[in-house]
């Protein structure tokens, strides 16, 4: 079963609280954002496995860590997604990006996919996907259905908030995907936001409406 992760350091949850106030600006809201994204990124690779090697300091010979295994692929959904990246590569700079735009079919309700771009390598990769607001959690569940689809077949989702419901959609399709979380909220509105959530991640990152 699928491991939910609330990541609430005392830094993530003081940037979380500027970055749900109304009155932050589109500025102030990406870089706290992205500055969450990097520390959420820190905790996200804890489990990533090391080698040892031997290196030569100015003393004498050490035997020392480097990463080794699986390479990392940052898979964000459009648009929201795009806001927690640099955050990440940041901390992973070697990291492949791959992009996955996804709107649902107001009359079939089926999801369609209007744009996809991964790296060619998904089957080797650790691959994040990143959705900074799990609301319904269609999105997200739709986008890791066409990953694996594609032959994803290790995949962690991070998410800035979410929903329980959204939590509990990807929990049950997704069994094996871990889920990394800023907070979890208390519940979904008639219109779908997140309560009390932040508003609209994409239209805040961007300065829309
Ligand atoms: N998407 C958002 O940007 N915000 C929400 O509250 C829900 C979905």
């Amino acid at each position: 079963m699928a491991n939910v992760y609330v990541l609430d350091h005392p830094l993530i949850q003081h940037k979380l609280t500027y970055i749900r106030n109304k009155d932050t600006g589109t500025k102030e809201f990406r870089e706290l954002v992205d500055e969450v994204a990097a520390l959420m990124a820190f905790e996200i690779t804890r489990d990533m496995p090391l080698e040892e090697i031997e290196i030569e300091t100015p003393v004498t010979t050490a035997k020392t860590k480097i990463l080794s295994g699986k390479k990392i692929g940052l898979i964000p959904i459009l648009r929201a997604g795009l806001g927690m990246v640099d955050g990440i590569l940041r901390l992973i700079p070697a990291a492949k990006v791959g992009h996955v735009g996804l709107y649902r079919d107001p009359e079939t309700l089926k999801p369609v996919e209007y744009y996809i771009k991964l790296p060619s390598d998904i089957n080797e990769r650790e691959l994040i996907v990143i959705d900074p607001m799990l609301a319904t959690g269609g999105s997200a569940n739709d986008a890791i259905h066409s990953l694996k689809k594609r032959g994803a077949n290790n995949i962690k989702l991070m998410c800035l908030i979410a929903a329980p419901e959204g939590v509990e959609l990807v929990k049950k399709e997704h069994p094996d995907v871990d889920i990394y979380l800023a907070a979890l909220d208390e519940k979904l509105n008639d219109h779908g936001y997140i309560v009390p959530g932040l508003g609209d991640a994409g239209d805040r990152l961007f300065g829309t409406k």
